[in-house]
């Protein structure tokens, strides 16, 4: 795996990363969201940036630094991260979507805190849009990666993803694994590709992790240039 990788083997490529939840409110104190370190997406740009890679990191809200020599966009809505990914797409040779974008967002946000009352609330809720579907409908040269948290059947449903999205490849992991969960610094993932490749990184510290994606990716995309 590792022939003809050298220590910067991503030098001239341009990346980005989307990384963190999203933030979906319905008034001024309260709002939907997702379990989401952002932990994952940053040690993805931290190691494309040390890879000698280009790299743009779109975050949601996370609590961590900015990883050195990357640059860095804030959003908070789904919306707001979809304009700033598909504005950028063209001109990347890499995007891998780590980001735990919100499925669905209140259909009305109230301008003022809402009041609570004396019985249940329901609030009424609309799909966001998918960006990495859109990202898959609008590829051309881009090596498109989508991640999957799932709780049962994760190699199944990443296959699927991969399929409907149109993605060269998607990282699934079961967070009911130990050690896989949200907010850890390590992870267990499956790499599964269009190519066919299905491989499974055993427990270690997202930035290894990390750095064995890039090399499986790496080999992907110079094996279709050859
Ligand atoms: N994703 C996205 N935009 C959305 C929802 C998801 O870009 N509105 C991306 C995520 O960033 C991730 C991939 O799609 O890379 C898979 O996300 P996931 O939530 O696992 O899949 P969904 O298609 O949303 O399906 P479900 O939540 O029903 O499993
Ligand atoms: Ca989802």
């Amino acid at each position: 795996l590792n022939r003809g990788l050298t220590e910067k083997f991503l030098t001239g490529k341009k990346i980005l990363i989307s990384a963190g939840p999203t933030k979906e409110s319905v008034d001024p104190v309260r709002y939907f969201t997702n379990h989401s370190s952002g932990k994952m997406g940053f040690a993805l740009a931290a190691e494309a940036s040390r890879l000698g890679a280009e790299v743009i990191l779109v975050s949601g809200p996370v609590t961590l630094k900015t990883p050195d020599g990357v640059t860095r966009i804030d959003v908070e809505t789904a919306n707001q991260m979809y304009e700033e990914v598909v504005s950028r797409y063209n001109d990347q040779d890499v995007v891998i979507k780590a980001a735990a974008v919100a499925d669905y967002r209140p259909i009305s946000v109230y301008e003022e805190k809402m009041k609570k009352k004396q019985d249940g609330l329901t609030i009424e809720m609309e799909r966001t849009k998918d960006i990495l579907e859109e990202l898959g409908r609008r590829k051309n040269s881009q090596y498109l990666v989508g991640f999957a948290a799932e709780t049962i059947n994760h190699l199944e449903y990443g296959r699927k993803k991969l399929e409907a999205k149109n993605l060269d490849a998607i990282v699934v992991n079961n967070i009911k694994t130990e050690g896989a969960g949200f907010g850890s610094d390590t992870n267990i993932v499956t790499f599964i590709s269009r190519q066919g490749a299905e491989k499974e990184i055993h427990l270690a510290e997202k930035t290894e992790i990390a750095r064995q994606l890039y090399q499986m990716i790496w080999t992907e995309i110079r094996d279709e240039q050859q």
